[in-house]
């Protein structure tokens, strides 16, 4: 069997991606997770969006990953709201969410004079920035889209005006960068 798409999106019930891109039974791959988050390679944590990944890639042979972010999202929200000395409350949440830590660095510079709600509109797509970086870490991935058989791209649904939005990954990569 082989596939056209592979998706992550969050594990938020407002978010259902067959129902935002209408996809049948049998049309899309999907991870869910908290924040649709993916992590760098890694193989001593991760695996079971490791294996999702390989599983696509290399086996249903997708032609697209798209990450979907989107609108009020909590796991960004939580993301934003982590204290700046790094610590922790929850057992695995905060830890979770810290895979695009890059991305809230960036919106707190970048948009230091927005309120917290925009900036949280900004990190929502930001992250999903990131977790394309982090999908070019994996070899298999990386290989894929380097042959060009495999495009990464990046989504926002933003269900309080029902908008989504969609952009190609235009990072330059070569075959022998390092991410
Ligand atoms: C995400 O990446 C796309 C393509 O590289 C870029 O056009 C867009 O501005 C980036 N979005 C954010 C919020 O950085
Ligand atoms: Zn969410």
């Amino acid at each position: 069997m082989l596939l056209q798409f592979m998706v992550f999106a969050c594990s938020d019930s407002r978010v259902c991606p067959s129902q935002i891109l209408d996809f049948q039974p049998g049309e899309a791959f999907m991870v869910r997770n908290i924040a649709n988050m993916v992590p760098p390679y890694d193989l001593t944590k991760y695996s079971g969006v490791g294996a999702a990944i390989e599983y696509a890639v290399l086996h249903l042979k997708v032609e697209n990953i798209v990450v979907i972010g989107h609108s009020r999202c909590g796991g960004i929200k939580g993301l934003m709201s982590l204290p700046d000395d790094g610590s922790t409350s929850s057992d695995f949440i905060e830890q979770w969410v810290k895979i695009c830590s890059n991305a809230r660095s960036k919106v707190k510079t970048d948009c230091s004079d927005m309120s917290f709600d925009e900036q949280c509109f900004h990190c929502e797509k930001e992250a999903v920035n990131i977790s394309l970086g982090n999908l070019l870490t994996y070899p298999f991935v990386r290989e894929a889209v380097v042959k060009k058989t495999l495009a990464l791209k990046g989504g926002h649904y933003d269900f309080v005006d029902g908008c989504f939005t969609l952009w190609d990954l235009d990072f330059k990569i070569s075959p022998t960068i390092s991410v």
